[in-house]
């Protein structure tokens, strides 16, 4: 039995906090696509912990977690993440399997990343630099380098080919600001230690463990918005975080999915470049920026933020098959005259309720406005508990949704959720 979380709106919808939640529910926590462009916070016990490329059910004992053929990995940053996930309790050496094709982000992935974006001047997509998309075009444009491939022989001569077709794009920039030799001299030795972590063949090994009937949660990265297809494009991230990207990331047949959980705030936010139709640049916008802590756990950019965007939310939900919502932050929005959420939007415009081809339109958001709420709920536990007018906005999505809001995150903490029949 395969269940699926995503996040269905820009990314940072808590996913993270949702995963480590649900994982009690499952024997194997699998992440699908995207790579350390994620940053996935937990809260134990007060404690903040921010995963990149492990699965968030990395701190249960009993959970396999595995790293799948669709996801890219900077052995650099892993190792970090591996070394400061141990010390804080994780179950890493144990738990953790990693698909032998999984793609690895050389440092030249990360240089070209840079004098790409350098050379988009406003255009700039507002990339976390982390090699993704340079990693992602070598993949699919057959010149990548998987990550099974450092046990082989081969290895280094495989790897100067394909940094030398990055180097040659860097130049072609003219880019020069990277010192090439001391990243390469971090690169090997975090190979040299990753070699004795669990490799698989990912896609038998899930496989197995459905006809075994153990339960699996895909865990995905980013958000419905940022998928390459059906994302703003091109600000997007460089692989499909909808519910396809589940099969092809993993190797999982279609008919396999089960339930998909889709994860999303109550309000809405952005980083990075790309059209926001529902974005406040106002006090509003940076009150929900301060109430919310809205930077980055990657990056620690500020987030930009909004009202929660209907369209979006209904195009992400259609394309992944989301059967299950869990709505985050409403606690946020506690001290809010009013709540806004946007139903439409006006497309040089012309109003539309669909998401449409972007070629740069002027595009803005049509609101239906709610009462607002001043009780802080941070400490509720019952549904039945709530304010009414978080009850009454609650009713409101899932009408306009037509699909159940089953859990409602108050707080960052594991016991900061409420959980409803
Ligand atoms: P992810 O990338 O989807 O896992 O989300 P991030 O971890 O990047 O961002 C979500 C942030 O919101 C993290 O700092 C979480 O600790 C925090 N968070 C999650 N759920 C809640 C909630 O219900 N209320 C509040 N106030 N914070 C939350
Ligand atoms: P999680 O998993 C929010 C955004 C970047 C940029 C665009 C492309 O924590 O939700 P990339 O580095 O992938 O080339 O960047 O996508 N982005 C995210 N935004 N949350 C994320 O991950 C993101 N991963 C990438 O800001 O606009
Ligand atoms: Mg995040």
């Amino acid at each position: 039995m395969v269940d699926v979380l995503l996040g269905l709106q820009w990314g940072d919808e808590g996913k993270g906090k949702v995963a480590d939640f649900l994982t009690p529910n499952y024997d194997v926590v699998a992440r699908f696509q995207g790579g350390p462009n994620a940053g996935h916070s937990l809260e134990i016990n007060g404690k903040r912990h921010v995963l990149n490329t492990l699965p968030s059910g990395i701190f249960h004992e009993n959970c396999i977690n595995i790293i799948g053929n669709g996801v890219v990995i900077d052995p650099v940053r892993f190792m970090e993440e591996i070394d400061r996930t141990t010390e804080a309790g994780g179950h890493v050496i144990e738990n953790l399997r990693i698909s032998h094709k999984a793609h690895l982000i050389l440092p030249a992935h990360k240089i070209l990343d840079a004098a790409s974006e350098a050379a988009r001047g406003k255009e700039k997509i507002g990339s976390t630099l982390r090699g993704i998309g340079p990693t992602y075009r070598d993949k699919i444009g057959r010149n990548g380098l998987r990550i099974g491939e450092i046990f082989s022989p081969r290895f280094k001569e495989r790897y100067e080919k394909v940094k030398e077709r990055s180097l040659a794009l860097i130049a072609h920039y003219s880019y020069t600001d990277f010192d090439l030799k001391s990243m390469e001299d971090e690169f090997f030795n975090a190979v040299e230690r990753l070699r004795a972590y669990q490799f698989v063949n990912s896609e038998y090994l899930v496989n197995q463990y459905i006809t075994e009937d153990r339960r699996i949660l895909a865990e995905g990265a980013q958000g419905s918005m940022l998928d390459i297809d059906f994302g703003s494009y091109p600000f997007v991230t460089s692989s499909n975080t909808t519910a396809g990207g589940v099969c092809t990331g993993l190797g999982i047949a279609p008919r396999q999915l089960n339930n998909v959980i889709g994860i999303f705030k109550a309000y809405c936010t952005r980083v990075g470049g790309g059209p926001f139709p529902t974005e406040l640049n106002d006090k509003v916008g940076q009150d929900l920026r301060d109430k919310g802590r809205e930077y980055g756990a990657t990056t620690g950019r500020p987030r930009r933020c909004g009202w929660i965007d209907l369209v979006a939310l209904k195009y992400a939900i259609m394309l992944s098959g989301v059967n299950k919502l869990c709505m985050m932050k409403g606690d946020v929005l506690s001290g809010f005259d009013e709540v806004k959420a946007g139903v439409a939007y006006l497309q040089d415009g012309e109003r539309t309720t669909e998401v449409c081809f972007d070629y740069g339109a002027e595009l803005n958001a049509e609101f239906v406005s709610h009462e607002g709420w001043r009780e802080d709920i941070t400490q509720v536990t019952a549904y039945d508990a709530l304010p009414k007018e978080v009850k009454s906005y609650i009713d409101y999505l899932e009408s306009e949704l037509k699909t159940g809001i089953q859990l409602i995150s108050v707080g960052p903490g594991r016991n900061q959720t409420i959980v409803r029949d």
